[in-house]
């Protein structure tokens, strides 16, 4: 495997990032994921600007090989070899000599980029799979989730508990009102009506997400960005996640409650998911 680390592309076994790196000690640090199908980056212009979004709301400088961002990508994609791929992009305030919770005025920032093979999505296949187990959890996470931060603990602690049964997914709420997952957003269908959380919650603004809002809404689909209930959950018809590595996938069982089953075809996740075509 083939990686990226400050300027060179190098084997993944050569790369040495130093344990004084900020993102190794204090959680310091930004990524973006990004899927590629058929050797064409999908949604790059989006998931850049989200990137960017998070630098700025970190104060984390924006190093200057963002700008050639693309080309880096392309360049691992070929070294790579996958077809498909999802590339972690992860940007670091940098590495400081000595611990201190300031960073020191001349830190450089890390910027480091690994690709590994994407499955396709398989329902796209075969929609009658069985849907994702999700367990329902309390959302214990930082009040800044709109930052995609490589401080991650929050989202996965709970999957480290071996008391607990391992699931696909965690769906977090707080207060009662449904968030997001650990990692991917959540759309509910109730009485024919599509419904996610709006982004005034704590919630990270998903590069699919909002593709999907606006494939529906092009498709004549109506959706409403509102709070979600933690009880309606129990009355949906439907229940997807959505990401970049995932594109759109039902859950089937929230918890030991099993969402009641539909026809295919009267289903409108499978009508999202041939809309959202990146192939
Ligand atoms: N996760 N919410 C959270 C907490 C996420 O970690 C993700 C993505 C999403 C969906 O965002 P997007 O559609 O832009 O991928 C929502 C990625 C895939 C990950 O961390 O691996």
């Amino acid at each position: 495997m083939w990686v990226y680390l400050n300027g060179e592309i190098i084997p993944a076994d050569e790369a040495k990032i130093s344990p004084l790196d900020r993102s190794f000690t204090f959680g310091d640090g930004v990524y973006e994921v990004i899927p590629s199908y058929n050797q064409e980056l999908f949604l790059f212009e989006e998931h850049l600007q989200r990137f960017k979004i998070s630098l700025a709301k970190t104060f984390i400088p924006a190093p200057s090989e963002l700008d050639n961002l693309e080309n880096i990508l392309k360049k691992l994609h070929v070294k790579n070899e996958y077809h498909n791929q999802s590339f972690y992009i992860q940007i670091t305030r940098g590495v400081q000599d000595s611990r201190s919770h300031m960073a020191s005025e001349n830190i450089v920032p890390t910027l480091f980029i690994n690709s590994q093979k994407l499955d396709i999505n398989p329902y796209r296949g075969n929609p009658n799979k069985e849907g994702l187990r999700v367990r329902l959890e309390d959302d214990i996470r930082w009040q800044r989730c709109d930052i995609k931060t490589t401080a991650l603990i929050g989202n996965i602690l709970s999957m480290h508990d071996p008391s607990l049964e391992t699931v696909d997914e965690i769906l977090l709420h707080k207060d009662g009102i449904l968030n997001e997952g650990s990692k991917s957003n959540v759309f509910l269908v109730k009485q024919g009506k599509v419904y996610t959380p709006s982004l005034n919650q704590n919630i990270l603004p998903g590069v699919t997400r909002n593709f999907i809002i606006s494939l529906l809404k092009k498709n004549n689909i109506e959706v409403f960005e509102e709070e979600i209930s933690i009880d309606s959950i129990y009355e949906c018809e439907e229940l997807w996640l959505t990401s970049s590595t995932k594109e759109i996938q039902p859950v089937a069982f929230i918890d030991d409650y099993k969402i009641p089953t539909k026809k295919t075809e009267q289903l409108i996740w499978t009508k999202a998911l041939k809309f959202f075509n990146p192939y």
